[in-house]
């Protein structure tokens, strides 16, 4: 089993979760992009659901797998988000934003009723950080911002190598919002909740890829088989 096909196994699990009339939330990403595939095939044998993507990307591939979509603000209720993650701990507290769909995957996780979480097992780890922790911010001033974020970093104990993310062109990446991402090589984070809550204390920043207690079920496929990691 490649890991693209852990991926898809942990789709077709999750798909089963889907009920005819859901608003769902159709995250942003490789494994998210098997979701939202096998979604099509299933509105083409008949079910009926409309999509609220989390990025600009996910809003093409789900347009062309013919899964209807609406504005996130067209909504109160998003019945299911489904999303991929680049790192789980066994709470289920996660790092996102490898994609640089944070902050609209955020938003639409936590508006959710049911957030559920995708992945090949190897995303599962003892403790976050190995994967660089994405901070969207601000493009005002932003070398003030990156300033005060190393500063929280190294008050929470973490050495922290901190970078903008670039586009392939070499230019800054910016996110589907226009901000600026900022990749922190903070090593392993003992208290996720705290530095999350610190980094948001920092005017400029936008949103962490930190989510904590919002993921309610992770599924985790790899060649073993299937995992599933629940809030309760
Ligand atoms: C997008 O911004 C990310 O949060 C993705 O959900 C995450 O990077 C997982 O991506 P893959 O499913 O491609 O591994």
């Amino acid at each position: 089993m490649t890991p693209d096909d852990c991926k898809r196994r942990a789709a077709e699990e999750a798909i089963e979760l889907v009920r005819d009339g859901m608003t769902l939330g159709l995250g942003t990403g490789s494994t998210a992009a098997h979701f939202i595939k096998l979604l099509g095939e299933r509105m083409r044998a008949g079910l009926r659901v409309r999509g609220v993507p989390t990025s600009e990307d996910t809003r093409r591939r789900a347009a062309e797998a013919g899964v209807p979509l609406i504005d996130a603000d067209e909504t109160t209720v998003i019945d299911l988000a489904v999303d991929g993650t680049d790192e789980t701990d066994s709470r289920l507290n996660l790092i996102k934003g490898g994609g640089g769909a944070l902050l609209r995957e955020k938003i639409v996780a936590a508006a959710a009723r049911r957030f559920v979480v995708i992945a090949d097992a190897s995303k599962k780890v003892a403790a976050l950080g190995a994967f660089p922790l994405p901070v969207e911010i601000d493009r005002f001033a932003f070398g003030l911002t990156v300033r005060r974020i190393r500063e929280t970093l190294a008050a929470a104990g973490l050495k922290a190598e901190v970078s903008l993310r670039k586009g392939r062109d070499g230019a800054a990446f910016l996110s589907d919002g226009g901000n600026f991402i900022l990749d922190c090589r903070a090593g392993l984070i003992a208290e996720p909740a705290a530095l999350d809550s610190a980094l948001h204390a920092i005017p400029g920043v936008v949103e962490t890829g930190l989510f904590i207690g919002l993921a309610d079920l992770v599924i985790l496929a790899g060649p073993d088989g299937v995992e599933t990691l629940t809030s309760r």
